[in-house]
């Protein structure tokens, strides 16, 4: 697939610190733990491009991965992880609403949320953001392996039905880093958004 190139090209400590680009980015967002780095190397079929762990809050520094000169794809840090103080959690906040409305290379973006635990309040906001700047929204149900067939066309009809309150371009798909459930919708979808 096109994703499998994609390489390790920088970090930064917070978004004001990313340099201007005339490309493509695609960013993954969703809270600490909810399967964001696991997605990623999923994607990309490499087990430890991005770092992933047990312990939630693991990836403290946005991390840009390039797929070719002008596109690239971006490892958001999680939010809502309790133990994180809350200045920083609303510095957080404020810069990850910024990124969304003022980032002009940016094309989409990627909301991760655990399939058994959908649409808590900060993912509500980070959805009404995207679509506020008029970003279409790839929302990907993670750990759907967690659940039986059933209970997983649940949830995911029920987060669609839900996504409709936002008017707009939101697409909803269960998805799975350990099954490969969803990864050739998602694929679709960010092709389309980057242009390939
Ligand atoms: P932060 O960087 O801390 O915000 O977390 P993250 O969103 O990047 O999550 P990460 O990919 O590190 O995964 C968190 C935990 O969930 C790890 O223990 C993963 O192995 C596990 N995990 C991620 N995706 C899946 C999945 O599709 N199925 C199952 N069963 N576990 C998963
Ligand atoms: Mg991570």
């Amino acid at each position: 697939s096109y994703f499998t190139k994609a390489k390790f090209l920088t970090s930064a400590p917070d978004i004001q610190h990313l340099s201007a680009f005339d490309g493509i980015e695609i960013a993954f967002a969703g809270r600490s733990n909810a399967g964001k780095s696991s997605a990623l190397n999923k994607l990309t079929r490499q087990k430890n491009l991005a770092r992933t762990s047990k312990t939630p809050g693991r990836t403290q520094l946005i991390n840009l991965f390039e797929l070719d000169e002008s596109r690239r794809l971006v490892d958001l840090p999680g939010y809502g992880y309790a133990k994180v103080p809350i200045p920083m959690k609303k510095k957080w906040q404020k810069s990850l609403g910024e990124y969304l409305q003022k980032r002009e290379c940016l094309r989409g973006l990627v909301v991760l949320m655990d399939i058994r635990h959908p649409l808590k309040d900060l993912d509500q906001d980070l959805i009404f953001w995207a679509v506020s700047a008029e970003l279409p929204v790839l929302i990907l149900l993670t750990k759907a392996d967690k659940l039986k067939a059933g209970k997983r066309k649940a949830q995911t009809l029920m987060v669609r039905e839900a996504s409709l309150a936002f008017q707009g371009d939101i697409t909803v798909h269960a998805f799975s880093s350990l099954s490969g459930v969803g990864l050739s919708e998602a694929e679709n979808i960010l092709m389309q958004w980057l242009e390939i």
